[in-house]
């Protein structure tokens, strides 16, 4: 592996215990202003130091990251459908590599939808950008799409990670399941788990904990951290399982207490302020009365009655029966042949 190469994911994946807490807040380049990510910059603003690394697009980096920040950036640079349009599944890369080398990029992400109608096209895209990201020593992250006609089970997931793997991704994103080890096992490189939709933070502070203890190297979350109630409290709840090996009893205690300490300071600041609305300008009170924008985010894929064909030819071979699963060696990307450039 190159030393650029190395370097950056050694800045996304700490070399020290070889785990990661990614903050995803790439959603609006299919979702647009998702709820509770309205403003990006005052989203970000209060999580940026609390994350290994942030995933994003171009223009939310260019517009709501101080240039400052030492957290590295992990650019989505693929897009191009959105949540009304007619296939989500058909994305592009849409940034180009001269692009992402100026915005400092640390990796670029990119979806597969394995098993949709735009198969081909994106699983192709992510090995040429594999190519060319090698050429700069930039790593790549795979994240496996997942939509209402694809499957969520690790026969499915172990698939389309084994996949972006082949394809040449340095990292795959993908999402927790039952038996997600055998998920970890047949991928030759670290994955990452995204957080999903909205849930209770214990059990996302759950999801967290037995992703970890199945091999994967961290998450990349985004809503169950910034749909949280108390952001801050939630990430560093979410820290301390993949960095100080927290249970979910102990994470889910911090939480608690840094979300209680939070809405004091709220309050307390509630009670100080005086009418600051100068210009008795009617304010907007309607706080999460907004037209309904995608509550749950849950990507729809809109090709009705066109069921992608899972596993029935594809089928993904399961050959590890019997097999300890070796967790070290799936998440280990320093120990790892070394990919030849190109
Ligand atoms: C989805 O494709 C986006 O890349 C998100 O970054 C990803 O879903 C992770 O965010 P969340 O934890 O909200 O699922």
């Amino acid at each position: 592996m190159d030393w650029g190469l190395k370097n950056r994911l050694s800045s996304i994946i700490k070399p020290h215990n070889n785990r990661a807490l990614m903050l995803a807040v790439d959603h609006g380049y299919f979702l647009g202003p998702t709820e509770r990510l309205e403003n990006p910059k005052k989203v970000i603003a209060p999580l940026l130091k609390h994350c290994d690394s942030l995933m994003l697009t171009r223009g939310v980096q260019r517009t709501s990251v101080p240039a400052e920040t030492d957290t590295p950036m992990v650019l989505r640079v693929s897009g191009g459908s959105s949540i009304i349009g007619d296939d989500l599944s058909q994305e592009d890369i849409t940034v180009s590599i001269q692009d992402a080398i100026r915005l400092n990029a640390s990796a670029l992400a990119m979806s597969i939808f394995v098993g949709s109608k735009y198969e081909y096209q994106t699983v192709v895209n992510l090995g040429k950008l594999v190519s060319e990201a090698e050429q700069y020593g930039i790593p790549v992250l795979a994240v496996t799409a997942v939509g209402k006609e694809l499957g969520k089970d690790a026969r499915y997931l172990s698939l389309a990670c084994r996949m972006a793997a082949e394809q040449g991704a340095h990292i795959v994103k993908t999402y927790y399941c039952e038996n997600f080890e055998k998920v970890v096992e047949s991928c030759p490189v670290p994955i990452i788990v995204a957080g999903g939709k909205k849930i209770p933070e214990r059990d996302a502070l759950q999801l967290t904990y037995n992703a970890v203890k199945a091999g994967a190297v961290g998450v990349d979350m985004g809503r169950n951290i910034w749909q949280s109630d108390h952001p801050v409290a939630m990430i560093k709840a979410t820290r301390a399982i993949i960095h100080q090996n927290a249970n979910v009893d102990q994470a889910f205690k911090m939480y608690k207490q840094l979300a209680a300490q939070d809405s004091n300071k709220k309050q307390k600041s509630k009670g100080k302020k005086p009418n600051q609305n100068k210009s008795n300008k009617p304010q907007n009170k309607s706080k999460g009365k907004k037209p309904n924008q995608n509550k749950s985010n849950k990507p729809q894929n809109k090709s009705k009655g066109k069921k992608p064909n899972q596993n029935k030819s594809n089928k993904p071979q399961n050959k590890s029966k019997g097999k300890k699963p070796n967790q070290n060696k799936s998440n280990k990307p320093q120990n790892k042949p070394e990919p030849k450039n190109n």
